[in-house]
């Protein structure tokens, strides 16, 4: 069955799951490559800049044997005006079975798959929703910690203008866990964009008692300005340093969803210091987006027979995010 993935808000629980749990089996096998999508066009259309989701997108797509189509949007006919829609369309009349987008207006990868059969994924539309990087923030707590339920997550920073946040804070509180939002009450929203997860302008409060802290990256490109006073004094506020995470559990790990503004948001040793797991964040990038290439066209579930459950979930999910 074909599907989209568009959001972590319309998929419950145990249908995330088994994208963790497919996504676990590639790491535990290290990403070998498998012919799952063998000699299938996938394409990428990024209409904003990206070093990790669109690499690690191709990556995957590579080890399933799919043939990737990469629009150059600076260099596509984007240029000379086409819509989104038309080159969504255009890309599926050149076979691609998967459209992964990415683009400023949030949103937009929801529009393009109301008009193609192909399905469409979401690698991050404006200030809405980044699925694929909530679910391996996921992964990646969960590997490390050994479970989600119940822990506490901090997200920290620029949560107004943050996709990853609302993903990961679906996400977690989905999966149990207790999510706080955090930074200045300028870069707050006015109300809490996921039922359950707490909002306090205070870093103190939120990193009080946090098994994760998730910094998040500051959007300069979708701020016009005034939001704080100065990047320094943001930093002095709320930038993550190894002070900062002296506050949280002793065992709390450190998250960037990256790229990091060093310096402002998180520190440069605290990024590259024993606590942070941001480098594991991008590598567990690469199986999440094997099981969504996967899972999208309908190939996940048949390549584990045996889990019946898993195919209920998936078959659940398909309904939701159709
Ligand atoms: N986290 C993330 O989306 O990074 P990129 O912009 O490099 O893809």
């Amino acid at each position: 069955m074909r599907r989209h993935l568009l959001t972590l808000r319309a998929l419950e629980r145990p249908q995330i799951e088994a994208l963790l749990d497919a996504a676990q089996a590639y790491a535990d096998d290290g990403g070998r490559s498998r012919p799952a999508l063998a000699g299938r066009p996938v394409a990428t259309l990024f209409y904003e800049p990206s070093t990790r989701t669109e690499m690690s997108f191709e990556l995957a797509a590579a080890r399933l044997g799919a043939v990737v189509l990469r629009c150059d949007v600076d260099h596509s006919s984007v240029r000379k005006g086409e819509s989104l829609v038309d080159t969504a369309r255009t890309f599926e009349a050149l076979g691609a079975e998967v459209l992964v987008i990415r683009h400023p207006a949030s949103g937009a990868p929801a529009l393009a798959s109301r008009h193609v059969e192909a399905s469409v994924i979401n690698a991050g539309d404006g200030m809405h929703e980044h699925p694929t990087q909530g679910l391996l923030d996921l992964l990646t707590v969960r590997q490390i910690k050994g479970r989600l339920e119940g822990l506490r997550v901090a997200i920290v920073g620029d949560v107004l203008h943050s996709r990853v946040a609302r993903s990961a804070a679906w996400g977690f509180t989905k999966l149990g866990a207790r999510v706080i939002l955090t930074g200045p009450a300028t870069l707050l929203p006015s109300a809490s964009p996921v039922p359950g997860a707490g909002m306090t302008s205070s870093l103190d409060e939120a990193l009080e008692g946090a098994d994760v802290v998730m910094t998040l990256r500051m959007q300069m490109e979708r701020q016009a300005g005034g939001f704080v006073p100065s990047l320094a004094e943001y930093a002095r506020g709320f930038g993550i340093t190894d002070a900062a995470l002296a506050r949280a559990r002793s065992d709390a790990i450190l998250m960037h969803p990256g790229p990091a503004n060093l310096g402002v948001e998180v520190s440069l040793d605290a990024a590259y210091g024993a606590r942070s797991v941001i480098s594991r964040q991008v590598e567990n990038g690469v199986f999440i987006r094997m099981a969504a290439l996967e899972w999208v066209v309908g190939r996940m579930e048949t390549r584990r027979p045996s889990t019946v459950e898993r195919h209920k979930a998936l078959d659940d999910m398909a309904q939701v995010a159709g």
